[in-house]
């Protein structure tokens, strides 16, 4: 089945949230932010700002009726800046206008007064002065204080990624109603409707009830709306309240870039240590996490980095510990993958360090210590199904990994100025929240009298394709044809007490939530149809929108059994809800099985260098990748695709650059570069591994958002094979990304300096 908003989407017919039709009066809003990145406001002039004619009012702090407090998870972020000043871009005031043009205006004449203070924007100062957003985890596993005395190599070092901007398509925004008794309707470009939702009620002094959230769709999300679409909404929603009238707040790109989160970039430092046969015997790590002015989700992300310390190997001693330090830049948020790329990155660094200094390749150490059924993770799960092994070997046998190497060489051979690299990047990821009790989720179905049919759950969809996957999952246990189901807006209404749609966990939530609630709808069904066939329940059965009689078709067909359950007085409505069952961790012991189940897969990666310019290509990525028995290969292909490009810009042209002062100089698209079709590689084949998906998967299908993005690791690793084959003498620094100004500095390093 076609993913079922890519006719909308191609003709531009699907709404989004500015493309809503707005109400009379509707007025915009404008946030005026912080000009330093640290400082304490002594005061401001806005008369010549509200003078602009179409200037309907500059809200502050001070405007705010309930809490000025958006923090979701410690409450460390004011909506509006009080006094003190954390980051660049940090909203201070609210400008409403007749339009944007008048608002962008207004702001330009406000003129801000303050007391600069010195800004710390590297991570390791911050850390320094243990300026920690909240406390240090550390993950244990075995006891490597006496695990180092076994090891026949060591080897320590430094490896650090960059931030990464979200660029969804649609920036941030939210557009609010104001409704009778003091109530709102809020639109909102979010992945997380329940979030917004609270957090708007507890700013405005309103009780849930009153804050309705809906969300057509997202113009990408990628983490960026789970947590920071939450302020946008709430001022909106202040301004609105106070109002009472509509109004919509759309950011502009470079707002949006200035003012809000991104990956976190992360410093650490790895010991590894590893027997004569290239097993780890131990690994120690610590990481920094730059967290930005507030915790956000900061603690969920650092712990998920804990969870991915090892990936897709078994070390049997490992100590990671993670700080996460305060920063004066905007509050760092959830990005694909959710803290797990960066701990995967440090380990394969330490890996290529090792086979650098071994001499050998860094496939050997990979293999060797591929994780196997029944593996303990440092966090207490075991590792069940643990297809990595299988996923390796395919993709070797597949794409003959061999040969494309000894056709690498030959290549080496042969060019003295373009080089070829290629490295494997197997992933192991951990799906559900990993905050146990955020694993629920609920679906709202009602069967109307014609026999068509309107599904409503918590997934945001954000083109993902949750909701092609809903329709498949209600046409299979309904066993109806997908066109009579519509997917409804997500609506906080219609499906209360959401978690955001995130953690790749949508479409198994949500999915079998609505499975839950089509369960109830069949049975009652089931029961009406037996009493007009008089037969039992037992003979009863649906295929393609008939109702069979052992074994045999009737002439009851669907739309029939639906007029007849109607004037019969069945409730042709169900709510459905999940929560998966077995999940638990233990945050004192720091144990626990937090994982409903892992994905694995493992890729190839080569990519071609100019040894004279520093620019490179990304030849070719095979994928072999445990999809478990996919619900729509061509949804979860899409998946496969994006993330591997995502994860190829995050180690190669991405560039989040802020200046020591705080301020971010890649606010662009002419200055902070993503992928386009030329550096999006060649080839991407991703084949299936083919093996059933786990029961907590919906329909076996496994959870595929996040993932994929992890196999993109692979490419600083692939460049930097094609530099060492120019330059044998670089030593890495595993700076990613690995910028083409990066590659052409570690092509003449040390004595290559004068090949040229
Ligand atoms: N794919 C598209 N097209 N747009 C997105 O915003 N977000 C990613 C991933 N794939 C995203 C995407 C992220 S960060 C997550 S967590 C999952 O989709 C969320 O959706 P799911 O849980 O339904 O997989
Ligand atoms: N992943 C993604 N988003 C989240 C998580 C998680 O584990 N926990 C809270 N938000
Ligand atoms: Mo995805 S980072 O969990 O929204």
């Amino acid at each position: 089945m076609k993913n079922i908003d890519s006719n909308g989407h191609v003709k531009g017919r699907s709404t989004f949230l500015d493309d809503l039709p707005v109400h009379e009066g509707t007025l915009c809003a404008l946030a005026f932010g912080s000009p330093i990145a640290h400082g304490r406001i002594t005061g401001a002039e806005l008369e010549a700002a509200r003078a602009i004619p179409g200037v309907v009012d500059i809200f502050s702090y001070a405007d705010i009726p309930g809490d000025n407090q958006v923090g979701g998870i410690i409450p460390d972020e004011p909506l509006l800046a009080e006094q003190d000043l954390h980051y660049q871009g940090q909203p201070i005031f609210l400008i409403v206008a007749e339009d944007n043009w008048t608002a962008r205006q207004a702001r330009r004449l406000i003129q801000l007064r303050y007391t600069p203070l010195l800004p710390i924007t590297d991570v390791e100062e911050a850390w320094g002065r243990e300026e920690w957003l909240f406390r240090p985890r550390t993950f244990r596993l075995g006891d490597i204080d006496t695990a180092w005395s076994q090891c026949t190599y060591l080897f320590e070092g430094d490896a650090e990624t960059g931030g990464q901007e979200h660029l969804y398509l649609e920036p941030q925004g939210a557009y609010v109603i104001p409704r009778e008794h003091g109530g709102i309707k809020l639109y909102s470009a979010t992945q997380g409707p329940t979030l917004v939702q609270r957090t708007v009620a507890r700013v405005l002094s309103l009780p849930m009830h009153q804050v309705e959230v809906e969300v057509p769709r997202l113009g990408g999300g990628f983490g960026g709306k789970e947590d920071q679409a939450t302020a946008w909404a709430c001022l909106a929603a202040l301004a609105a309240w106070r109002l009472q009238r509509p109004v919509k707040i759309a950011l502009h790109r470079q707002d949006d870039m200035r003012m809000t989160g991104k990956r976190h970039p992360y410093r650490s430092h790895f010991r590894i240590g590893l027997s004569k046969s290239m097993k780890i015997l131990a690994y120690e790590v610590t990481y920094l996490q730059n967290g930005g002015a507030a915790a956000d989700l900061s603690p969920a992300i650092l712990e998920r980095t804990l969870f991915h310390a090892t990936n897709s190997y078994f070390i049997p001693n490992v100590k990671a510990t993670a700080y996460s330090c305060r920063t004066n830049l905007p509050p760092n948020t959830a990005f694909r993958g959710f803290g797990a790329p960066q701990a995967m990155f440090v380990l394969e660094a330490a890996i290529a360090q090792a086979a650098c200094e071994l001499g050998i390749s860094a496939r050997r150490i990979q293999e060797a210590n591929l994780l196997k059924e029944g593996d303990e993770f440092p966090y207490g799960q075991r590792a069940r199904q643990a297809h990595a092994r299988q996923c390796w070997a395919a993709v070797e046998a597949t794409f003959d990994i061999r040969k494309k190497e000894q056709a690498i060489k030959a290549y080496n051979h042969q060019h003295s100025y373009q080089k070829k690299g290629l490295a494997m990047m197997p992933v192991c990821f951990g799906i559900s929240f990993t905050k146990t009790p955020m694993n629920q989720a609920s679906a709202l179905v009602h069967i109307y009298q014609d026999g068509s049919i309107g599904l409503s759950s918590g997934a945001v969809e954000m083109g993902q394709g949750v909701n092609t996957k809903l329709v498949q999952v209600a046409a299979m246990a309904l066993a109806v044809h997908p066109r009579r189901i519509k997917v409804e807006t997500t609506d906080t209404t219609r499906v209360a007490n959401t978690s955001p749609t995130a953690a790749s966990s949508g479409a198994d939530l949500n999915g079998k939530a609505v499975q839950q609630a089509c369960v109830q709808l069949r049975r009652r069904l089931t029961a009406m149809a037996a009493l007009i066939l008089h037969v039992s329940p037992a003979a009863i059965q649906f295929r393609a929108e008939k109702v069979w009689c052992k074994g045999q078709p009737t002439a009851l067909d669907w739309e029939k059994l639906i007029a007849e359950a109607f004037l019969r007085r069945v409730n042709l409505s169900a709510q459905g809800h999940y929560a998966t069952p077995m999940i638990y961790f233990d945050k004192d012991k720091e144990k626990g099985h937090p994982f409903a189940y892992h994905v694995f897969g493992a890729a190839a990666i080569s990519a071609t260098v100019d040894c004279i310019r520093g620019t490179y290509e990304i030849d070719e990525v095979d994928i072999i990748h445990d999809f478990g028995n996919s619900l729509n290969i061509d949804v979860d292909q899409g998946q496969v695709e994006g993330g591997v490009v995502q994860g190829i810009g995050w180690m190669t042209a991405e560039e989040v650059v802020y200046s020591p002062e705080g301020r971010l100089l890649s606010d662009s698209l002419s200055t902070y570069k993503v992928p386009d079709i030329t550096a999006a590689p060649k080839v991407i084949d991703c084949r299936p591994l083919g093996l059933d998906g786990p029961g907590l998967a919906i329909l076996r299908s496994k959870a595929v958002g996040e993932p994929p993005l992890m196999y993109g690791i692979g490419a600083y690793f692939a460049l930097l094979q094609a530099i060492r084959a120019f330059n044998p003498a670089y030593v890495p620094d595993f700076k990613a990304p690995f910028t083409p100004e990066r590659v052409l500095m570690a092509l003449y390093q040390n004595e290559n300096a004068e090949v040229l």
